[in-house]
């Protein structure tokens, strides 16, 4: 049983209660949802299942204290920011001992998440300060005079509703909590289920930070029963998701017309010209495939290299993967349990449909419950699954290619269009097939990723919509506002000449 002092109203004897108004509270179902440590299969706690009338009191909570929050000075909200990531850092280890149990992500990975999370909202609240409005003169348009003056600014949207995917818990939250936050809207959480006890901590982060009580409520209840229902709530006036791609095209369609930022799944590859430092492409390759078990949106998804060099690539990378340590998430590992046991059946079907079709299998494909052992396909081809699906899962496929066309061809016929990732030592080369790539970052000699988290992050086509990192997140959650005054003739702008007149 986790325990510790500043966090003893979240739980009682681990069931774990939802945050309404300031407290942690049981729900009236009387219903409670077990979440299982997926390494030892073992009950870790349980989470409430909320009511539709309880999501309905969150979304009014949140409505009643929003104007106060809204006209709380910005140095304010900010200065809560700073306090919850001072919190974040206090708590890293204890916060992390929770993660690694809920989601098995190995314990130094759960401490930087959080300590991560904690520099994202000291840098959310420096960012907000910066986002001022604009004056502007009617006199660049016909018609229009300099006494015609435009005065614009952001405010914030109201409540956002902002739901995340287990591989996060914490930080995929807490980059929506602290951009919602710091425009001045409340914010309803909704977390993945696989999840839900650390991020049901951002409760009592927030309230010893110095939130006032209903600004931020997090709901918890199993996705597809509550989700719906909160998605096209009347009362949400926008959604920020990360998840799976089908489930965000579901909100999307249940949402209506609510403003969206949708961040979803990839299929990211890695390209591999012949004049790349070989090794340490691999490095990338393989940290990049294989951090969390591949259970990242961003993880390197399959490998596209140069057949003169695919031999060398590939022993390169081969004896990094087997060398890969795997087991308990406590201890100093890289692989570890997958989420559910559906997840590792998923990667199973992917890897056992290629080596069905001529793939050459270099290293893994073992399973003990819920671990898969990290597993390397070599000559994977376009009619094999594995070449196209995201497994999210520790499996990676190499396509031999004997060309840029055929590479960038690959590469851009998938659905999703996260990352990719260019390894040359050509800059003219990286750029020319970085221009080609149909995707909404580049990476040049180095492993897909978000971070660092000020930069933009976005993916095209079935891996999202908007754009996420801080200033991003801060202008996707607030919305322009206008006021024009019109000077009379009172205020007239004295006009030194005119040259039209003048002619
Ligand atoms: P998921 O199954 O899509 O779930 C994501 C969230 O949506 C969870 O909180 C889930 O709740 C909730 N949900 C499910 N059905 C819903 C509904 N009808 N209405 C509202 N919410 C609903 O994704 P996941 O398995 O947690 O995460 C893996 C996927 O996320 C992968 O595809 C990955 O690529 C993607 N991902 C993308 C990014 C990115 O930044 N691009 C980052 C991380 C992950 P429950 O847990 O209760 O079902
Ligand atoms: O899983 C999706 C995350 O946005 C990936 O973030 O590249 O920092 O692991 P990351």
């Amino acid at each position: 049983m986790h325990e510790n002092d500043i966090f003893q109203d979240a739980s009682l004897n681990g069931t774990y209660r939802y945050f309404i108004d300031g407290a942690y509270r049981e729900s009236n179902s009387g219903e409670t949802v077990d979440i299982l440590n997926p390494y030892t299969g073992e009950p870790m706690g349980r989470v409430q299942a909320v009511t539709r009338d309880e999501v309905d009191a969150a979304i009014e909570s949140a409505w009643a204290q929003f104007p106060c929050w809204r006209d709380t000075p910005m140095l304010e909200r900010a200065k809560v920011l700073h306090a919850a990531a001072r919190i974040l850092e206090e708590q890293a280890d204890y916060l992390a001992g929770i993660m690694c149990d809920e989601i098995a992500k190995p314990l130094k990975e759960s401490k930087r998440e959080v300590l991560r999370t904690a520099e994202y909202f000291d840098f959310t609240a420096e960012d907000v300060l910066r986002l001022q409005g604009e004056t502007k003169f009617g006199d660049a348009f016909a018609g229009f005079k300099r006494e015609t003056i435009i005065m614009s600014y952001r405010v914030p949207l109201g409540v956002v509703l902002a739901i995340g995917p287990f591989n996060y818990p914490i930080n995929l939250m807490g980059t929506k909590i602290a951009p919602a936050l710091a425009a001045g809207n409340a914010c309803i959480v909704k977390p993945p289920t696989a999840g839900s006890i650390s991020c049901l901590h951002f409760g009592e982060i927030l309230k010893q930070a110095g939130l006032p009580p209903g600004i931020l409520n997090i709901i918890t209840g199993r996705g597809a029963e509550i989700g719906d229902y909160l998605v096209g709530h009347e009362k949400i006036s926008m959604i920020a998701f990360t998840g799976g791609s089908g489930t965000g095209r579901h909100i999307a369609a249940t949402g209506g017309m609510k403003p969206l930022l949708l961040e979803l799944g990839g299929k990211d590859a890695a390209l591999v010209l012949p004049d790349a430092d070989l090794a340490e492409a691999a490095s990338q390759i393989v940290s990049g495939a294989f951090s969390y078990s591949g259970q990242r949106c961003t993880a390197v998804k399959r490998v596209l290299v140069f057949q003169d060099v695919a031999d060398e690539l590939v022993a390169l990378i081969n004896e990094k993967v087997q060398n890969l340590p795997v087991g308990d998430p406590r201890e100093d590992v890289v692989i570890s349990a997958l989420i559910t046991p559906s997840a590792c059946d998923y990667v199973q079907e992917l890897i056992d449909d290629a080596l069905g079709k001529g793939a050459s299998l270099l290293c893994g494909n073992t399973r003990e419950e819920n671990v898969l052992w990290p597993t390397l396909l070599d000559n994977v081809t376009v009619d094999m699954r594995v070449a196209w699906e995201e497994p999210f899962g520790p499996v990676l496929p190499i396509i031999r290619i004997n060309s840029i066309e055929e590479a960038v061809d690959i590469a851009n016929r998938s659905e999703y269009g996260l990352q990719s990732s260019i390894f040359t030592n050509d800059i003219n080369s990286a750029i020319n097939v970085g221009m080609q790539l149909d995707v909404g970052t580049v990476q040049i000699n180095s492993k897909t990723q978000r971070g660092p988290d000020h930069f933009p992050f976005m993916g095209t086509k079935s891996s999202g919509m908007g754009v996420q990192g801080s200033r991003y997140a801060l202008e996707a959650m607030s919305r322009e506002k206008a006021i024009v005054i019109n000077l009379t003739e009172k205020g007239k702008i004295a006009q030194a000449c005119s040259i039209s007149q003048s002619k």
